[in-house]
């Protein structure tokens, strides 16, 4: 699956614009690797344990800026990102335990998926919806 950073991503906030732009393009550049053979059991789980690291910072940076807003739907934004580490979580400790490199490549697909599909529907729905809120404040 294909999803390239675009401006329909923006909600003008430079941040976190950025760190969603890494977000997007680092699952995108895994899926592009993955798709062509071109990447080891070892990169594939390098790149995930990036992902996840970089996302639970761009979460505390988010939950600032929502925190700092007084944003109402704050909580139920935090869990959702919440509910997103604890997969994250589960998924990778499943991805260790496959030994064949076919399995890592296929799991690693669906995981890339899951991404790619989980970031644009959440930066795009719930994370669009604080910073218009952040904008309306603002007017
Ligand atoms: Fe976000
Ligand atoms: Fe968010």
């Amino acid at each position: 699956m294909k999803q390239h950073w675009n401006a329909t991503f923006e909600l003008g906030n430079e941040l976190i614009d950025g760190q969603h732009k890494t977000l997007v393009e680092e699952t995108d550049k895994l899926s592009n690797k993955l798709e062509s053979g071109n990447i080891g059991k070892e990169e594939i789980l390098e790149t995930l344990r990036f992902l996840a690291t970089y996302a639970v910072q761009h979460f505390t940076s988010e939950e600032k800026v929502s925190k700092d807003a007084d944003y109402p739907n704050r909580l139920q934004h935090n869990s959702i990102h919440n509910e997103f580490k604890k997969t994250v979580g589960e998924v990778l400790e499943k991805y260790v335990r496959l030994t064949s490199d076919e399995e890592c490549t296929a799991f690693a697909k669906d995981i890339c998926d899951f991404l790619t599909n989980w970031l644009a529907k959440h930066i795009k729905g719930d994370d669009f919806l604080l910073f218009q809120y952040i904008k309306s404040k603002k007017n």
